[in-house]
C-alpha cells in the first residue's frame, strides 16, 4: 500500500496505535516473504480491458450462501477489534452493514458475537454476519460456539483450517506480546466448558484437526460453511466433498506458513478444482480495487479485506471502516467501466495477463 486513500489510512492508523499492537496486526510469519508477496503478487498481474461495451451504470451485487454482498468486498476475520479502537468490532460491524457487506466476526473478537450481530442489524434489519472458528481441541467446546452464532443469529460459518499451530511472528515475540492490555478478553470464549483462554495465542487451536472435525460441524449445524485456508487444489475438492458451501483460498495473511505462494497465485487451480461447484473467495493482499478486479476475473466470487479494514478503525473507528469500503466499491466499480463491464460476470480469465510477458 503505497499511495492513496487507503495508504493514507494506513499511516494514520501506524501513527496512533501502540507500535506492539501495530506490529500485531501488521506482522507476518518468519521473515514476512508471503506477506509482502500476497501485496506483489497482484502487482506482476496486468488487465488487459475490452472496448466499446459501455454501460450507464454497473451492478456489483454478488449473492454468497449465507447473505447477499452489494459489493464484491467482506471484511476477513481479524482478532481483537478492541487493540485498534475502543468500539472496537462493534464498530467494524456498523460499518460493514451500512456498506451492505457481510463482516466475517472472528471467534477472537473483543464483543461478544450477539453485540457484533445486534450491532450490525441495528444499521440495517437484514444485514449479515458470518461467524469464524478454528474448530477446538474440545469437540464440547466446538458446539458450544457454534451454538452461540446460531443464537446470535449469524448467517454462516467460517472455519479456519490452517492452522493446527499457531504461525511464529517475531515482531510479537521481540515485543513479548503474549496478553491482552487490562479489560479486553476473547468475549466469545468465556465461560466455556475448560475455563477461559489465557493469552492472546492461546484460542484453542488443535493441532490433530481433521476433516472428522469438518464433518462433526456440518452435522451440528444447518448454517453455510465455508473452509478457509485453502491453498491446495486438492483440499479444495475434497471440502466439496465434505459439503462445504464455499472455499476461501487464504494464505492467512502470511501469517502462518512463510513458503506458500501469495494467494492470488494460488487462485486459480483452486478454481479450476472447485470447477463452479462452490464459489471461492480470496483474501491476502488485496489493496484496491484493481486487486479486486483481478481476483474476480480470476474467478473468486468475492474478496475478503483484513489489515485495510484495521487500518481504517484505529485511524476513525467506524467511520474509517466505512472509508475503506467506499474507497473499495468505488475503485472496483471505476475498473469495472474501464474494463467494460456491465456486472461481476464480465471480470473473466481472459482479461488477466502476467506483466512483461507480452499478452
Ligand atoms: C488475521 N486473520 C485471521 N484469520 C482467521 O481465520 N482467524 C483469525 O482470528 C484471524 N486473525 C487475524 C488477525 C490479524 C491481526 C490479521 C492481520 C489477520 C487472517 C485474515 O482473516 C485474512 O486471511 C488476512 O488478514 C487477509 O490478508 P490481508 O487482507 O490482511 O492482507
Amino acid at each position: 500500500m503505497s499511495t492513496g486513500p487507503l495508504a493514507e489510512l494506513h499511516d494514520k492508523a501506524r501513527a496512533v496505535l501502540d507500535p506492539v499492537h501495530y506490529d500485531y496486526y501488521a506482522g507476518g510469519v518468519g521473515d514476512e516473504v508471503v506477506l509482502g508477496e500476497n501485496e506483489a503478487a497482484f502487482r506482476r498481474l496486468a488487465l488487459l480491458p475490452r472496448v466499446l461495451r459501455g454501460a450507464p451504470t454497473r451492478d456489483l451485487g454478488v449473492d454468497l450462501p449465507g447473505g447477499h454482498l452489494d459489493l464484491p468486498v467482506l471484511v476477513a476475520p481479524t482478532a481483537f477489534h478492541r487493540l485498534a479502537h475502543p468500539e472496537g468490532e462493534l464498530a467494524t460491524a456498523r460499518a460493514a452493514a451500512a456498506a451492505g457487506t457481510v463482516l466475517v466476526s472472528g471467534v477472537a473478537s473483543t464483543v461478544a458475537i450477539g453485540d457484533v450481530v445486534a450491532a450490525a442489524r441495528a444499521v440495517r434489519a437484514e444485514a449479515s454476519v458470518w461467524f469464524q472458528l478454528y474448530p477446538q481441541p474440545d469437540q464440547d467446546v466446538t458446539a458450544c460456539l457454534v451454538e452461540r452464532a446460531e443464537r446470535a443469529g449469524c448467517t454462516a460459518l467460517v472455519v479456519t483450517a490452517d492452522s493446527p499451530v499457531f504461525g511464529r511472528h517475531r515482531r510479537d515475540a521481540e515485543h513479548g506480546f503474549h496478553d491482552l492490555p487490562a479489560g479486553l478478553a476473547a468475549e466469545n470464549m468465556r465461560d466455556l466448558p475448560g475455563g477461559p483462554p489465557g493469552g492472546v495465542r492461546d484460542i484453542g487451536m488443535s493441532p490433530s484437526v481433521s476433516w472428522r472435525d469438518l464433518d462433526r460441524l456440518r452435522e451440528l449445524t444447518s448454517l453455510p460453511l465455508w473452509l478457509k485456508g485453502v491453498l491446495h487444489p486438492r483440499d479444495a475438492v475434497l471440502a466439496v466433498e465434505h459439503g462445504v458451501a464455499g472455499v476461501v483460498v487464504s494464505n492467512h495473511g502470511g501469517r502462518q506458513l512463510d513458503l506458500v505462494p501469495a494467494a492470488v497465485e494460488a487462485l486459480p487451480a483452486v478454481v479450476d478444482a472447485v470447477a463452479g461447484r462452490v464459489p471461492v473467495l480470496l483474501d491476502g493482499g488485496v489493496r484496491g480495487g484493481g486487486d479486486v478486479a483481478v481476483a474476480l476475473a480470476l474467478g473468486a466470487a468475492a474478496v475478503g479485506v483484513g489489515r485495510p479494514v484495521l487500518w481504517g478503525l484505529a485511524a476513525d473507528g467506524e467511520a474509517g471502516v466505512s472509508r475503506v469500503l467506499a474507497v473499495l466499491r468505488d475503485e472496483v466499480d471505476h475498473v469495472l467501466a474501464l474494463c467494460g463491464g456491465r456486472d461481476l460476470a464480465d471480470l473473466t480469465p481472459d482479461l488477466v495477463v502476467s506483466r512483461g510477458t507480452g499478452v
